[in-house]
């Protein structure tokens, strides 16, 4: 299994800071935020990495990071051009991976510390053309994408709602998603949004529509670093540990 972490974006809710570097390399704790995902992928194993930035600081990632071997992982880098949207980051992983291969995707802004190992055994039981996400129970579910919980197998997701006034759970989808290639067909079908990006969500709703969308929820500490208070937050959280 190999993994894509994506860092584009423009982290537009977090000016001035990122006006000088890009959101992902901000600090958390002790380390630039990126190299957390990083961790959590290797600590389970996935060591084949890639890393989808935008152009800002792209220098700044091979600076910290390099090829990867400092930390036990193997990155190779693609640029994101404009801020298209997270299906559209995806999209420029196509080439990365053989056909059928499985992936493991994490939004880079994404900082948590379950063990994905289980998550991912449990993905590779699922059949081929299905996925895998997960939840976290939140308090404001209305800043995320929300599930519908199919109201005859609560095990199944319906449908996901992205940031709805009125959400119909109080769980939030993150952003870690497990797929296998049929994704970038996926992504293929999928139309801008309002806002004008490919949105991952609708891709997910494609597989939850065909009634091939598991999920898990996450068990310990998630939090997506987006805003300045849980920027601020996940640094307290996160100061003691070490990569
Ligand atoms: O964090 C979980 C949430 O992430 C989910 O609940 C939502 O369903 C999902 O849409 C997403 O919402 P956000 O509004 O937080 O997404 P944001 O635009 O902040 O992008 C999150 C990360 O995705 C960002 O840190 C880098 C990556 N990204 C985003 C865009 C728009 C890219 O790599 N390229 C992009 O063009």
């Amino acid at each position: 299994m190999k993994g894509v972490i994506l860092a584009g974006g423009k982290g537009t809710r977090l000016l001035p800071l990122t006006s000088i570097v890009n959101k992902h390399l901000l600090p958390v704790g002790k380390y630039p935020m990126i190299m957390y995902g990083i961790e959590r992928l290797r600590q389970a194993g996935v060591t084949e990495i890639m890393l989808i930035i935008g152009k800002q600081s792209a220098g700044l990632y091979t600076d910290l990071l390099g090829s990867g071997s400092r930390y036990g992982v193997e990155l190779t880098y693609r640029i994101q051009e404009e801020a298209g949207g997270i299906a559209e980051a995806l999209m420029l992983a196509k080439n990365f991976f053989k056909p059928r291969e499985q992936l493991v995707v994490l939004l880079g802004d994404n900082l948590f510390t379950d063990d994905l190992l289980p998550v991912i055994q449990r993905f590779q039981k699922q059949p081929a053309g299905s996925a895998r996400v997960l939840l976290k129970e939140v308090e404001d579910a209305r800043r995320y994408g929300v599930p519908v919980f199919r109201s005859d197998n609560p095990h199944k997701i319906e449908r996901i709602e992205e940031k709805p006034r009125h959400p119909q759970s109080s769980y939030c989808v993150t952003g870690i998603y497990l797929y296998d290639t049929s994704v970038f067909q996926l992504i293929q079908q999928v139309k801008p949004s309002a806002r004008g990006e490919l949105e991952i969500t609708d891709v997910n709703n494609r597989y939850a529509a065909d009634n091939r969308l598991e999920y898990d929820v996450l068990q310990g500490y998630w939090s997506d670093a987006g805003t300045f208070e849980s920027l601020s937050e996940a640094g307290g959280h996160m100061v003691n540990r070490q990569i």
